[in-house]
């Protein structure tokens, strides 16, 4: 960035949000993993947070959601407090936050991720301006992972284009606990027509937070095992990327998905957050995949909405399976069309009516690293 940029003030970012595949499961110390995790963002699902800095007033945050005083501003101001021992300068301001979100709170999809990722990206944006780092280089999106990461695990995954990794493990020397990386280099073209259809089963809140389910994993029975599943399955999905093997993205992905609500299921206390109408659609998906031979498969997260997973080439003969078999199964017959997106787009502003991207910072700088 250029040398008079150190007064920039204010940073507006969009940020998708991401559903994981190998299932990112239990913490210890600050919000690091347990297992390593890999996802992909989304494209329509996205939150655009604006961040401006000011000296004025004694408010250390104020927070609007959909240009209204939000109710977000104390975990915010709690955020900042905590990331402000990375980032000295924040105990020098105060913030006016503005937020917004391309989905509905009840559409199951993690909004945190998408939330703090675009709060991270602002507070890159506004750290590399005053420390005058370059914010074209790699490490611009290391430091945005990791500040996501501070605020919400998996929001780490979701400050890169396509699919992303998150947690050390065998496969990359740059893997870490601290951030995520981003695995674009390499990945098969097939996934490029990745789409995703969230089938909507319940729209109520969900009877177990991130949180309270992440500490399930503390004494669980079947810790040491689930550990060891993820690393195996990180490994074994990066390859079917990388060589296109749909049989093995399916068989992963599904049973991670069903690993996760295991764990819950046998954890104390013991949550089922999954209902008949998930079950349904679970059987339905897996009988069509067997008698129309088309690649498709499920996720779930930490609720009973159904991810169903297939690609661009199958569209037309799955969106007439959803609407002749599985919409009778979703809340008032909703579900939404996503897709693999392209990551994170640096905005002019969220809160006016002007929202484009500026397209300052090097969107293609975040390399991956692979182990010879
Ligand atoms: O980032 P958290 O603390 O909301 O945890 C997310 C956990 C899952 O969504 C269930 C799995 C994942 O890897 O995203």
């Amino acid at each position: 960035m250029s040398g008079n940029s150190k007064h920039i003030h204010r940073s507006a970012w969009r940020c998708p949000s991401n559903i994981a595949l190998v299932k990112y499961w239990g913490k210890r110390d600050f919000q690091k993993p347990m297992n390593p995790s890999l996802s992909f963002v989304l494209q329509n699902a996205f939150t655009e947070t604006s961040v401006e800095l000011h000296k004025n007033g004694d408010q250390k945050v104020a927070f609007y959601f959909d240009g209204k005083p939000g109710t977000f501003g104390e975990r915010i101001e709690k955020y900042l407090e905590h990331v402000s021992g990375k980032l000295p300068w924040i105990s020098k301001y105060n913030f006016a936050i503005h937020s917004q979100n391309s989905f509905p709170h009840s559409a199951g999809i993690a909004s945190s991720a998408s939330s703090f990722g675009a709060l991270a990206l602002c507070l890159t944006e506004l750290d590399f301006a005053m420390s005058e780092k370059d914010a074209g280089t790699p490490d611009f999106w290391k430091e945005a992972s990791e500040l996501a990461r501070m605020g919400s695990g998996s929001a780490c995954r979701s400050v890169y284009p396509g699919f992303a990794l998150w947690g050390q493990t065998q496969l990359f020397e740059s893997g870490s606990d601290e951030f995520a990386i981003s695995l674009t280099a390499g990945i098969h073209p097939v996934f490029e027509g990745l789409r995703d259809a969230i089938l909507m089963v319940d729209s109520g809140t969900k009877s177990v937070s991130s949180s309270t389910g992440h500490r399930l994993m503390d004494n669980h029975f079947f810790q040491r095992s689930r550990i060891a599943q993820a690393y195996e399955n990180v490994n074994e999905l990066y390859l079917a990327l990388l060589t296109g093997d749909l049989s093995k993205f399916i068989e992963v992905t599904e049973t991670e998905a069903l690993s996760l609500h295991a764990m819950m299921m046998t954890s104390s206390p013991s949550f089922i957050l999954l209902k008949p109408n998930s079950l349904e659609l679970i059987n339905r998906i897996r009988r069509f995949r067997e008698k129309a031979q088309i690649p498709v498969c499920f996720t779930i997260d930490a609720g009973p909405n159904i991810h169903l997973l297939y690609f661009q080439e199958n569209e037309l003969d799955v969106k007439a399976f959803i609407e002749r078999e599985l919409i009778q199964f979703c809340e008032n017959g909703k579900w939404m069309e996503d897709r693999i997106g392209g990551g994170p787009e640096r905005l002019m502003s969220v809160s006016g009516s002007e929202i484009r991207n500026t397209g300052k910072i090097d969107l293609n700088s975040q390399p991956a690293t692979r182990k010879p």
